[in-house]
C-alpha cells in the first residue's frame, strides 16, 4: 500500500470544565489510540454511532483542532507538529466537506464570493480565478447562473455541490467528507454521491468518507473503519467487514438495514443492548463489554488490540474466532 495518509496512535481528549472557577473536572476521550492509513486514490469509510469520535478524527486530520497525542502524516509529512508555513502548504492538500453546507457558507455573501475566497487567500492570479471557478462548477454539474445567488436561494443538493466545489478549488489530494449527504433527500443523496465518485476519478482524489449509513458507505468505500467510543473496533475491505463482520459491534450495526435509521433502531438493539456508556467513565477492558451479548470475563478485564484475522481485515475482539456466524445482511 502506498499511503497518502498515515494516522498513528492518534488521541484527542477534551477537557470538561465545571463549577464556579471553570476548573477541569474531567476529560472526554473522544479519540483514543486510533491508527489507520489511507492509500492514495482510495476511499476509507468511517462509521460509528453518534459521539464515537468520527468528526473529531476528521478535524484532527486537517489540524482544525490540536491532537492530544499521536501523529497524522500526509505524504509522509507530519501534520500534527508542522510549523505555520509548512502547515499552510499541507492544508492546501486537504479539503473538508461538512454535513450542513449552509452552516459552512456565509449567508450574506453571494456564492461567487464563497468560491473566490480560498483562491484569493492562496494568492491565485485574479485573471484566472473566475475561469477556475466556472470549470469547477461544471464538474459538480452546476451552471454559472448560481454564482450571483445567496446560499439560501440554493437547494440542499446545490449547496452541498458548492461546498464540494469549494473544497476542491485548491486541488487537494485528500478530501474528508463528514456525513456529506446525511442532510439531503434520498434522491439528491445519490446524485451527490455519484458526483463525488466522478470527481474522485477525475482528480485522483483520496477520500475519508464519514457516514452513519452503511449502505452509503458500502457504495462509495474500498475499505471501512468502524469506531466505537473513540476506538477503532474493526477495519478492512468494505465487503468483508460489512458482509462478514468479525466484531460484535459491527455485527450489531450491520444487523439493522438500513442501519441507524430511526425506524430500525429497535432491531439494532436486539444485538447491542442499552445506550453507549459515557466517554468520561469508560468501561474497563473492552469498551463494548457492557453492551455485548458475547462478553466473557476477559472482556471486562483486558482491552483487546486490533488483530489481523484475514488479510487486511482487523478486529479488536478477544472472541473474534469464536463468535457465532453473523446473520447475512440483506442486500
Ligand atoms: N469541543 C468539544 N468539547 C468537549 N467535548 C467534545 C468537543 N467536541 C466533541 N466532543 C465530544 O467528543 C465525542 C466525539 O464527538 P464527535 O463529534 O467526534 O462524534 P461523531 O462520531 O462525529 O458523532 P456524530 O455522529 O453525532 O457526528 C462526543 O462525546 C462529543 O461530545
Ligand atoms: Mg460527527
Amino acid at each position: 500500500m502506498n499511503p497518502l495518509v498515515e494516522v498513528s496512535h492518534l488521541e484527542k481528549h477534551f477537557e470538561i470544565r465545571s463549577g464556579l472557577w471553570r476548573t477541569v473536572s474531567s476529560h472526554v476521550r473522544a479519540v483514543d489510540d486510533v491508527s489507520f492509513a489511507i492509500a492514495a486514490g482510495e476511499t476509507l469509510g468511517l462509521v460509528g454511532e453518534s459521539g464515537s469520535g468520527k468528526s473529531t478524527v476528521a478535524r484532527l486530520l486537517l489540524r482544525l483542532i490540536t491532537a492530544t497525542g499521536g501523529s497524522v502524516r500526509l505524504e509522509g509529512r507530519e501534520v500534527t507538529t508542522a510549523r505555520p508555513a509548512e502547515m499552510k502548504a499541507l492544508r492546501r492538500k486537504m479539503g473538508i466537506v461538512f454535513q450542513d453546507p449552509a452552516a459552512s457558507m456565509n449567508p450574506r455573501a453571494k456564492i461567487k464570493w464563497s468560491l473566490r475566497r480560498p483562491l484569493v487567500t492562496n494568492g491565485f492570479e485574479h485573471a484566472r480565478i473566475d475561469d477556475q471557478i466556472l470549470a469547477m462548477l461544471a464538474k459538480v454539474n452546476l451552471g454559472p447562473e448560481l454564482l450571483n445567488r445567496y446560499p439560501h436561494q440554493l437547494s440542499g443538493g446545490q449547496q452541498q455541490r458548492i461546498s464540494v466545489a469549494r473544497a476542491l478549488l485548491l486541488r487537494p489530494r485528500l478530501l474528508v467528507l463528514d456525513e456529506p449527504t446525511s442532510a439531503l433527500d434520498i434522491s439528491v443523496q445519490a446524485q451527490v454521491l455519484n458526483i463525488l465518485l466522478d470527481l474522485q476519478e477525475a482528480f485522483g482524489l483520496t477520500y475519508l468518507f464519514i457516514s452513519h449509513d452503511l449502505n452509503v458507505v458500502r457504495y462509495v468505500s474500498d475499505r471501512v473503519a468502524i469506531m466505537y467510543l473513540g476506538k477503532l473496533m474493526e477495519i478492512g475491505p468494505v465487503e468483508a467487514v460489512l458482509q462478514a463482520p468479525r466484531h460484535p459491534y459491527t455485527q450489531g450495526l450491520a444487523a439493522s438495514s438500513p442501519p441507524m435509521s430511526p425506524h430500525q433502531r429497535g432491531r439494532q438493539r436486539v444485538l447491542l443492548a442499552e445506550q453507549p456508556p459515557s466517554l468520561i467513565d469508560l468501561p474497563t477492558g473492552c469498551r463494548l463489554h457492557p453492551r455485548c451479548p458475547f462478553r466473557q470475563t476477559i472482556c471486562e478485564e483486558t482491552r483487546p488490540e486490533l488483530r489481523e484475522l484475514a488479510p487486511g481485515h482487523w478486529a479488536a475482539c478477544h472472541l473474534a474466532e469464536n463468535l457465532p456466524a453473523p446473520q447475512p445482511r440483506d442486500t
